[in-house]
């Protein structure tokens, strides 16, 4: 019989609730309990904010978007934004608390559910207060050097993609320039995949700082061809040579990441000037978060979830699983921290992009 906590944390994914699913469904089958742990770590601080999870709890959220626990990205335990008597806030280190619950409580393992962030603070409950931790990765962004996809990213792409079907009719009939604005924080991935197959002119992404004059250069081109009207998709880390990433000012308390934003509408103003065509901007934003996994994601997610409790049951901790090929593997979760993954500028997706005429800003 063992005990299990599971916690989803960062910013939510598609596919979340399927690897809650896949994990309780899998575990209670052993014979084991599951519980979640709400808002990222609340539950291990405030043993209130844990839940136990059953199969009927989980029976129906495979196709769901979000996660059934809450998420957030401000609750990192070694520098918590905790309120003092006069209304500061002071970064406190918690841990201690966290783990002293997690003993208390007869855990045998923590599934931690979660991006670069999330996942480097299980390794440092793992290295420095000896928690048993399996990590399973999640992020839309793609952006995790040790596994091959992450689940929430194809649903993205997918939700990107549809968007940009939909603005070509719109742009078409009134000679618009559209700018469309992706997330995926310093990886273009999103840009990318949703760019080819949405039909993009421009896509502009984090790993190619743009050239403006050949953005337009471009735009104007299309006319010689008879088209008066083009896509533009800009990764949201995106940059012109030279310049910095463009952020809004997040202003969160505790908040560790940047919070990047606008560079759409500054691509947008730069092409309005220096084409005098009608020229809009949209950011996609949130939309790329929601609604339904896909079946990809859908079953990506659940194999994690599966292969995290196996994991657990042959006793391999401080490990994340990952897919590589057609299969699951396991990686020690200190060679996943900090290892983005970039769109490499000789990989296939980069050499058809350039072949079928789509301008990448160099
Ligand atoms: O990492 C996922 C992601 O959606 C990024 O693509 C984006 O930059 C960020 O999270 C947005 O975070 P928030 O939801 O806190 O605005």
């Amino acid at each position: 019989m063992k005990k299990i906590v599971i916690s989803t944390g960062g910013g939510d994914a598609p596919g979340l609730n399927a690897v809650i699913h896949a994990v309780v469904k899998s575990s209670y089958l052993r014979g084991w309990e599951v519980y979640g742990s709400r808002s990222g770590y609340k539950g291990l601080l405030d043993t209130d904010e844990l839940v136990r999870l059953t199969p009927e709890m989980v029976a129906e959220i495979t196709p769901t978007g979000g996660t059934i626990l809450g998420s957030t990205n401000k609750g990192n335990p070694f520098a918590m934004p905790v309120q003092n008597m006069a209304g500061e806030y002071q970064i406190v280190d918690v841990s201690d608390r966290v783990m002293k619950n997690f003993t208390r409580r007869g855990f045998d393992c923590h599934i931690a559910v979660g991006g670069d962030g999330s996942l480097e603070i299980a390794q440092r409950f793992a290295a420095e207060k000896g928690m048993p931790v399996i990590g399973v990765p999640k992020t839309i962004d793609n952006d995790l050097e040790a596994t091959q996809l992450t689940f929430g990213f194809d649903t993205a792409v997918s939700t990107a993609t549809e968007a940009l079907d939909k603005l070509h009719s719109t742009a078409k009939s009134h000679d618009r320039v559209l700018v469309v604005e992706v997330m995926g924080r310093d990886s273009g991935w999103i840009a990318l995949n949703s760019g080819i197959s949405g039909g993009a002119d421009v896509i502009l992404l984090p790993e190619i700082p743009f050239d403006m004059a050949k953005v337009c250069a471009k735009i104007n081109d299309n006319e010689a061809y008879d088209k008066h009207y083009a896509i533009v998709v800009v990764a949201e880390g995106a940059t012109a040579i030279g310049a910095d990433k463009v952020c809004k000012d997040g202003g969160e308390i505790g908040r560790q990441e940047e919070c990047l934003g606008g560079i759409g509408e500054w691509v947008a103003k730069e092409i309005r000037q220096r084409t005098e065509k009608d020229t809009r901007s949209l950011v996609l934003g949130h939309l790329q978060r929601g609604g339904t996994p896909t079946t990809f994601d859908r079953l990506l997610a659940l194999r994690f979830g599966g292969a995290a409790v196996r994991l657990v049951a042959e006793g391999k901790f401080g490990q994340m699983v990952a897919l590589e090929g057609n299969g699951m593997i396991a990686v020690p979760l200190e060679q996943v921290i900090g290892r983005r993954k970039k769109v490499p500028m000789d990989c296939d997706k980069i050499l058809t992009a350039r072949e079928i005429g789509i301008c990448l800003g160099d």
